[in-house]
């Protein structure tokens, strides 16, 4: 198979999908790599570190020659009209927050598989896993800047010092986001609680890391008067493939306190918050009820050279599987993997998608 790597055009972000020292294992299995001049320049990886592949000057011919096209973030409306029949496109989708795209892929025939609904037997999801440990680990970070004066926050210490408050960060959904932006938070001295409708997830996260983090099963009297007293709070839920539950109101917003901030995590699924707005690395946040909104759907953008590393790590087994073997054999035989396949032949594949965005669902199987 022709494998293409374009250079990712969504603002602000600078991962590449696949890095260097994967190229060889596909190219010994007798695959050939085109990617567009400069692909991994932002993240680290000049052009000089691809060996053995073709490097194009425009994404037109990555895109025009590439039986399977290997992306970071989903395709953005300019590359739309690189789309054709029985073209495969791995990547990022998030589809359920827009529907332009999904509507795309459905009428031109491709075959759109997202990293973010690959579900292991065990529920898991291996490709959304590694970004999500990034994105979650960020977060505190992110959190931790924007309260600073001098970023026009309310100038406070997450953690605090010895005689002053550590601040409240509040987590609502305890997966794999959730988790390790309670770890970090921790870390730093604040006061973390999650969040999770999962009381088994919540049992565990409890009985591991007793003291240092509250766990409160989430009912929105619960989540309402926790949010009315906490300086930080991360939207971390995650329905895979529908969007996101809208389980902080207008309500609770406007009942929280003066400059207290709210990073969505789960933005790239529409987000967490009633009518919040997606913002970008370079313009993070903006005010509404008084409360500090942070809404950036690509977060482990801004560390491009770990998060581009920890993205290719996780999805080269994937593309070789994909390269070597092919669709159909993959919907027949890798039942896991096909969960990902999100638009097929012209048909809409994935039931959570599909009844987020009020369209036909149509099996995997059938739609063969
Ligand atoms: N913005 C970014 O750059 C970025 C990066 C990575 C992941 N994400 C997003 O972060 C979100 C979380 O991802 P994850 O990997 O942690 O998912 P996950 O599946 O590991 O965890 C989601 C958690 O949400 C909980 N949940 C679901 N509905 C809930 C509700 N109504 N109330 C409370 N909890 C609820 C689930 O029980 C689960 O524990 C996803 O939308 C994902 O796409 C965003």
């Amino acid at each position: 198979m022709i494998i293409g790597i374009p250079k990712e055009i969504k603002t602000d972000e600078k991962r590449v999908s696949i890095t260097p020292d994967k190229i060889k294992g596909l190219i010994d299995s007798g695959h050939q790599i085109v990617i567009e001049r400069g692909a991994g320049e932002s993240a680290g990886f000049p052009d000089s570190s691809y060996q053995n592949v073709e490097i194009v000057n425009t994404a037109q011919k990555v895109w025009e020659s590439a039986d399977l096209v290997v992306k970071v973030k989903e395709p953005q409306q300019e590359e739309f009209k690189y789309f054709r029949q029985n073209q495969i496109i791995f990547t990022y989708l998030h589809l359920a927050a827009v529907p332009d795209l999904t509507l795309e892929l459905v009428k031109k025939n491709v075959t759109g598989i997202a990293y973010e609904t690959i579900q292991n037997n065990n529920g898991s999801l291996p490709l959304l896993e590694p970004m999500s440990e990034i994105a979650g680990r960020l977060s505190p970070q992110i959190a931790a800047r924007v309260l600073q004066s001098d970023f026009d926050g309310p100038g406070k210490l997450l953690g605090g010092v010895p005689g002053t408050e550590p601040c409240r960060f509040i987590v609502v959904g305890g997966g794999t986001v959730g988790l390790n932006a309670a770890l970090i938070a921790t870390a730093l001295g604040a006061r973390v609680t999650i969040f999770d409708i999962n009381l088994e997830k919540l049992r565990a996260i409890e009985y591991r890391y007793r003291g240092s983090i509250k766990t409160v099963l989430s009912t929105e009297q619960k989540l309402t008067e926790y949010l009315s007293r906490a300086e930080v709070v991360i939207g971390a839920v995650l329905i895979p493939g529908a969007s996101a539950p809208k389980v902080i109101t207008e309500n609770m917003v406007s009942n929280m306190n003066p400059s207290s901030l709210i990073v969505d995590v789960a933005i790239d699924q529409g987000g967490s918050v009633e009518n919040i707005k997606q913002t970008t690395q370079s313009n993070p946040t903006y005010i509404k009820h008084d409360v500090i909104h942070c809404a950036i759907p690509n977060i482990p953008g801004s560390v491009a050279n770990t998060a581009s590393t920890a993205l290719s790590n996780a999805t080269y087994n994937y593309i070789l599987y994909l390269a070597n073997n092919g669709v159909e054999n993959m919907v027949t035989n890798n039942q896991s993997f096909a969960t990902g396949i999100n638009t097929l032949n012209g048909h809409v594949t994935h039931d959570a998608l599909a009844a987020s965005l009020g369209l036909q669902y149509v099996d995997v199987k059938e739609a063969l």
